[in-house]
């Protein structure tokens, strides 16, 4: 078909974790635990939801589409101007109106091999050349990033915590890395897991910086249970977000969006139910993974990731797993296919993933 560019053509689109609907579509089971996509096991947080029942009286309306009170409670939590505030369906939204505002076709994108793959996804969706730095020891190599810029490059992007490997980057390394990256190239750090990882005093909330070519990047897709609203946020120079604020949709996000945001941010007792469960969980995972032998990555984020020794077992256990109704995540799209994700869910969950893979190991 003459009228598909050849670097659409060639996209893989994302693929996400598989839906608990569709595995009762495929096999017909009663009893599903999703581990596959960092969801909130505790479901959304109750004062977001009664913001979103009331927020549906005025669906008929367009939204705010400067979002003011969002941008006014995320400004004052975090101690910025509201200038300096961006918010987007989603981190996901966020990262393609940034490639739509930054980056000229002959410009290229910088990540690691082995880590979130929207960014990858949206470089080729424009054409745009992207340069990937091999991980090391399952960990993002900042000196192997920051060697690779060319003065091509004009976005550099960073999941820290890094998903799936689910480690981070340190405080150290980043202030080692950020000091060779030239002032006209832009850093998004993703912090998708940051609530998880926060209290770690080796963890460089990037907060803490504002430098004028870094993109901070939150969602409320994780802690805050509002994966299915489509809502992020992010903090920059005011000369960045005024950009931003031009080429996003006119609309976006969406009014009951906003409004389950700004009720999300005041809900600090979901929060640190959602950190104390997650914290649980992983230590749940790495007893059961030490008894059994598997090798796994300590994680900051709400997931683990196990690493096995070849693709097949991966895809062997996968399978099991699914017709026992556990759903996990084989990486192969993320570019590590001997490796596997978990993420943490509720107690009981847990315990019937722990049950299950010991039987299909
Ligand atoms: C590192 C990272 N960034 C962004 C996202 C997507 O977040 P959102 O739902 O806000 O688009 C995810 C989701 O898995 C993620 O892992």
């Amino acid at each position: 078909m003459p009228l598909v560019p050849d670097h659409i053509r060639l996209l893989e689109s994302y693929k996400a974790g598989k839906s608990i609907e569709e595995l009762r579509r495929e096999l017909g089971l009663k009893k599903i635990v999703k581990l596959a996509s960092n969801e909130n096991p505790l479901g959304v947080s109750p004062k977001a939801l009664t913001a979103l029942k009331q927020s549906l009286k005025n669906v008929n309306r367009y939204p705010s589409p400067d979002y003011y009170d969002l941008r006014k409670t995320l400004a004052g939590l975090f101690d910025v101007k509201t200038d300096n505030v961006f918010a987007g369906h989603g981190s996901e939204g966020i990262i393609s109106v940034i490639m739509r505002t930054f980056l000229l076709d002959d410009e290229e994108g910088l990540t690691s091999e082995g880590s979130f793959i929207t960014f990858p996804i949206q470089a080729q969706s424009r054409g745009i050349k992207l340069n990937l730095a091999p991980l090391k020891d399952y960990r993002y190599d900042l000196e192997a990033i920051a060697g690779r810029i060319t003065p091509k490059t004009k976005v550099i992007y960073l999941s820290n915590p890094n998903n799936p490997t689910g480690n981070i980057f340190t405080v150290t390394e980043f202030q080692k890395f950020i000091k060779q990256v030239p002032e006209e190239v832009l850093v998004i750090l993703d912090e998708a897991y940051f609530e998880y990882a926060k209290d770690d005093p080796k963890y460089p909330d990037s907060m803490q910086y504002r430098l004028d070519n870094v993109i901070t990047l939150r969602t409320f897709s994780k802690c805050y249970g509002l994966a299915g609203v489509r809502i992020g946020y992010g903090f920059a120079h005011e000369t960045l977000i005024s950009n931003l604020m031009k080429v996003k949709l006119s609309f976006e996000p969406s009014g009951p969006a906003q409004a389950a945001g700004v009720a999300a941010l005041r809900d600090t007792e979901f929060l640190e139910k959602t950190i104390q469960l997650n914290r649980q969980g992983r230590m749940f995972f790495y007893d059961v993974f030490d008894r059994m032998g598997l090798q796994y990555i300590k994680s900051h984020a709400n997931f683990v990731m196990l690493i096995f020794e070849s693709e097949q077992r991966v895809n062997t256990l996968y399978d099991r797993l699914l017709r026992k109704g556990v759903i996990v995540r084989p990486l192969r799209a993320f570019g590590l296919p001997h490796c596997m994700r978990v993420s943490t869910g509720l107690q009981e969950d847990n315990e019937y993933f722990a049950t299950t893979l010991e039987q299909v190991l």
